[in-house]
């Protein structure tokens, strides 16, 4: 995996590569740990002597699928499968067309400049598509789905690329020149995200740049907390005395698209935006160490004092939220959900309960720190999409202990409950939920290897998560049940009597990740699943209408499996689950985001990622990628043209449903 101690040299690769050992000081073994390590549920389940012990716990639709499971032989996918390997360039299943459809610098206006990578401006960048997509979602307008609004996350940005002459090699030293305003200016303006309507004429989609609804959201965008901790004096600064008023948003993760058809964005690692040192005895001392903050990986603190802690020292506190945006009003103001708790948000994939409440599905991303969800307080209004504009501020935070038995135990975060009380330091829920993971250690959270988007599956009621790696383990539990967790796994989560507002459930482990041949590694693909068809550190899932997963990943590479990220097609019923085929891979350096696949599944939208960062363990390059040396120069292979991250349409020839 891309880890900091094997590429240390470009300042702005992956920030949540750079956290450390972990930043939860609690992870003792809390909760009967260990016993189950290794230990296949799942095998246990098939003994009849289980059934009747466990089925107390297991829900009536669980036991149902278990039967249906041993009557229906066949994988769910028939698409042939890509081959694993590195290059250059990217590869969709045979009998389907990849199209890129907008790159980093593409007008998102009608009158934004062309893209001109050797004169870039904060100002051009504010008109055309950002940096490093990340999360996706496609959003109808009418009925069919052959017109709607793309909504994309823009990470963060990879300045080593990015820019020219910024990087010097001194006898194999290699640095980046620190950025000066400018930079910083183009930085801030490459991040946030982007509202753009498109639309398939002829089978092929493209932007509109006219859209109405086009629209692009940055660092500097206005935006309004909103929520139990709006208003409060732990989120008051200097700029803005009401705590309610915050300017942008970053390291926008993966999101999701709510049942009324706004768009989430993920605050994810917000530590690396932060400088500066607290004033001596602050009060927020405890809470910003508990998240790595500040960790000055980006200069923007330099030139503007918001992100110096020690000019402004509430103001990291008004990042890590969830925010939602209204996207068919260009002129809205985005809202930070601060019900949905402060932590490194990965994303917030949502499900409509059967009694009309929704719930979130949120992953904590970093190392031993927790699976959350959210459940609204009121019930969503299918013919009134006006009365669900607010859901997202009132409801019930919860955090898992997933015991070793194989329960999933939902823990309420709310003021005066246990131990969240004056005693520990929350005086109200507004303390609760500015710092979510102090209240949820409280709680006995069971601490993950690293969780990232977690996707329910409405079809079949049950949510999948995605537990990408974690290697500093010296003890594991259940449900991480391997130490040294260099390849991820996915837990299957069946909430009781298949409600997904309740409030206890069962889980079990779909698949355990890393190449099935290498025994020590103990990964836990099904036998039909072939080279191409194992991966690692899965990140981000889709559910199609067809009820089955997809997975992308993030951390593949030459050096340790072999083969790049991308796409694979995971089968969770009958015999074949647990089967794992590789649909679509990135090109050299790239990581997988965004999965979206239309609900008539005939487009799949996936996000190329970084693409051009390493390549070093590549025999095609071999040695450090930047500007001036890039390891690809996907997707236009132009000379004159770096490497540019891009949105990608996945069709099938001829047309027709997906997979
Ligand atoms: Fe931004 Fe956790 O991936
Ligand atoms: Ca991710
Ligand atoms: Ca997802
Ligand atoms: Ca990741």
């Amino acid at each position: 995996m891309r880890d900091q101690q094997t590429r240390p040299i470009f300042r702005t690769s992956k920030l949540e590569d750079a956290d450390g050992p972990g930043l939860n000081p609690t992870r003792t073994p809390t909760m009967g740990e260990i016993i189950a390590a290794r230990f296949s549920r799942r095998g246990f389940l098939k003994g009849s002597m289980a059934v009747t012990a466990i089925s107390a716990t297991v829900s009536p639709i669980a036991l149902l699928s278990a039967t249906d499971a041993q009557a229906s032989p066949a994988s769910a996918f028939t698409f042939p499968e890509v081959t694993a390997d590195v290059d250059a360039d990217h590869h969709v299943a045979p009998g389907y067309d990849a199209d890129v459809l907008l790159r980093w610098g593409d007008k998102v206006f009608a009158d934004a400049p062309d893209f001109d990578p050797l004169n870039q401006s904060e100002a051009a960048q504010e008109r055309q598509f950002g940096y490093n997509n990340d999360f996706v979602g496609f959003i109808p307008l009418g009925g069919a789905d052959d017109r709607g609004l793309l909504v994309v996350n823009h990470e963060y940005t990879n300045d080593h690329l990015m820019f020219p002459g910024i990087v010097t090699i001194t006898d194999g030293e290699i640095a980046v020149s620190e950025a000066d305003e400018t930079r910083v200016g183009i930085e801030m303006a490459a991040h946030g995200g982007t509202i753009i309507e498109i639309r398939k004429v002829d089978g092929k989609w493209q932007p509109v740049l006219d859209g109405a609804l086009n629209r692009r959201i940055t660092a500097r965008t206005a935006m309004e907390l909103t929520g139990p901790a709006a208003g409060h004096a732990r989120l008051q600064t200097v700029a803005d005395p009401s705590g309610r008023a915050v300017m942008g948003t970053i390291n926008n993760c993966a999101g999701g698209v709510t049942p009324w058809g706004t768009w989430i964005m993920a605050e994810e690692n917000i530590h690396g935006y932060f400088m500066g040192t607290l004033p001596e005895g602050h009060p927020e001392a405890a809470n910003y160490e508990r998240l790595g903050i500040p960790e000055a990986t980006y200069a923007w603190g330099r030139f503007h004092e918001r992100f110096d802690v020690s000019k402004d020292p509430n103001e990291a506190n008004r990042f890590g939220w969830i925010v939602e945006v209204d996207v068919m009003d260009p002129a809205s103001t985005p809202k930070k959900r601060t019900a949905l708790g402060r932590f490194k948000h990965e994303g917030a994939e949502s499900v409509v309960a059967r009694d009309g409440r929704v719930v979130f599905y949120l992953g904590d991303d970093e190392r031993f720190d927790y699976v959350y969800k959210f459940v609204t307080a009121g019930a969503y209004n299918p013919n009134n999409r006006a009365a669900n504009m607010d859901l997202l501020d009132d409801g019930t935070l919860y955090v898992a202990r997933f015991h070793d038995d194989g329960r999933v135990e939902w823990l309420p975060l709310v003021h005066g409950q246990g131990p969240l009380t004056a005693a520990n330091g929350f005086s109200s829920q507004a303390d609760v939920l500015i710092e979510t993971r102090r209240a949820a250690d409280l709680l006995e959270a069971t601490p993950m290897d690293r969780p990232e988007d977690i996707q329910p599956n409405p079809v079949t009621g049950r949510a999948y998560v995605m537990l990408t790696n974690n290697t500093r383990r010296d003890e594991a539990n259940a449900a991480n049940p391997r130490v040294e967790n260099a390849f991820g796994h996915i837990i299957e989560i069946i909430e009781a009597d298949g409600d997904f507002t309740a409030t206890t459930g069962t889980w079990e482990i779909l698949v355990k990740c890393g190449d099935p041949k290498i025994a020590e590694v103990g990964a836990t693909f099904s036998t039909e699943t072939t080279v191409n068809g194992w991966f690692g550190m899965p990140d981000n899932a889709a559910v199609d209408s067809d009820g089955r997963l997809w997975v992308s990943t993030d951390g593949n590479s030459m050096g340790d499996t072999g083969r790049t990220d991308g796409l694979w097609a995971v089968d969770t019923e009958g015999a074949a689950r647990g089967t794992s085929r590789l649909f679509y891979r990135v090109p050299v350096g790239a990581e997988m985001c965004g999965p979206c696949i239309t609900r008539d599944m005939t487009t799949f939208f996936v996000a190329v990622q970084h693409p051009g960062d390493g390549g070093e363990d590549w025999e095609g390059h071999g040695r450090p990628s930047y500007y001036e040396d890039l390891s690809t120069r996907w997707p236009d292979f132009d000379d004159a043209m770096p490497v540019r991250p891009a949105v990608v349409a996945i069709t099938k020839q001829g047309g027709g449903r997906i997979g």
